[in-house]
């Protein structure tokens, strides 16, 4: 893993950015694994910025979004589907048959095997990640199988509280989701997490001085060759 130290969350969006910048000028067909979130919101404003500035396109992109709550329909503004367009998808060239969730709309067995069967004929090239405060990656909470593909999960009340300013009250944050297990994440080529502020202190502490366990999700992309873990300072402002 490789470790950047930044000052602060606009620097960790700029060298994020600039890190999927490359990965699309290199290949104009490469196939992007997105995260929702706090955390990389601004990267995909850079993200439109370089698309108009004509530095990037993504016409020949295909995305896969790591989780999606279920519950919510996909125009309910909560949805992370919702989320993706508002955010990224409808300002930029992508052709929209390219854009993938989970779905969450049918039989919920099927729909992860259909995300698995896609995620496994289309490799991603380059995996998005943030991270919960007790160590999710997608939504593979403590205690997801290393081994896990794509699955419902049960979520955590540490995230719905976590998600909660999102809503309206905790009553309205979903309780379950489909997420991309863990294996599906690990099969990317290359993988960026960031974290920013304060909040995000003691669970970079626990992912850098921390031990490998399936209790801490994030702890396994150890195990992966490619991963830039990106931070601010305060986010890195408790490591020894
Ligand atoms: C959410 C998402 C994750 C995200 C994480 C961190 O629950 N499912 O993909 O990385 O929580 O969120 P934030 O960036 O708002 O701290």
């Amino acid at each position: 893993m490789k470790v950047i130290y930044t000052k602060d969350y606009n620097e960790i969006s700029e060298v994020c950015t600039d890190l999927i910048i490359e990965q699309l000028q290199e290949k104009s067909d490469s196939i992007l694994g997105l995260a929702t979130g706090s955390s990389p919101i601004k990267v995909y404003q850079n993200l439109i910025k370089a698309y108009e500035d004509k530095q990037i396109s993504f016409k020949d992109v295909k995305t896969y979004n790591l989780d999606e709550y279920i519950g919510i329909d996909k125009q309910n503004e909560n949805s992370y589907f919702y989320f993706m367009h508002d955010q990224l998808f409808n300002h930029i060239d992508i052709d929209h048959c390219n854009v993938n969730f989970p779905e969450t709309n049918i039989d919920h067995q099927l729909a992860c095997d259909n995300y698995n069967e896609k995620l496994f004929n289309n490799k991603v090239d380059l995996q998005l990640l943030g991270i919960g405060t007790n160590g999710h990656i997608g939504f593979n909470e403590p205690g997801t199988s290393f081994e896990s593909t794509t699955h419902v999960i049960e979520l955590d009340i540490q995230t719905r509280l976590d998600n909660q300013s999102f809503f309206n009250s905790l009553e309205e944050v979903p309780t379950h989701a489909i997420t991309m297990g863990i294996k599906n994440i690990l099969d990317a080529k290359k993988i960026i997490i960031i974290a920013s502020g304060l909040k995000k202190a003691p669970t970079i502490k626990r992912l850098l001085e921390g031990e490998r366990s399936e209790e801490f999700p994030a702890s396994i992309l150890f195990d992966h060759d490619e991963v830039y873990l990106i931070i601010d300072e305060e986010a890195a402002s408790l490591l020894d």
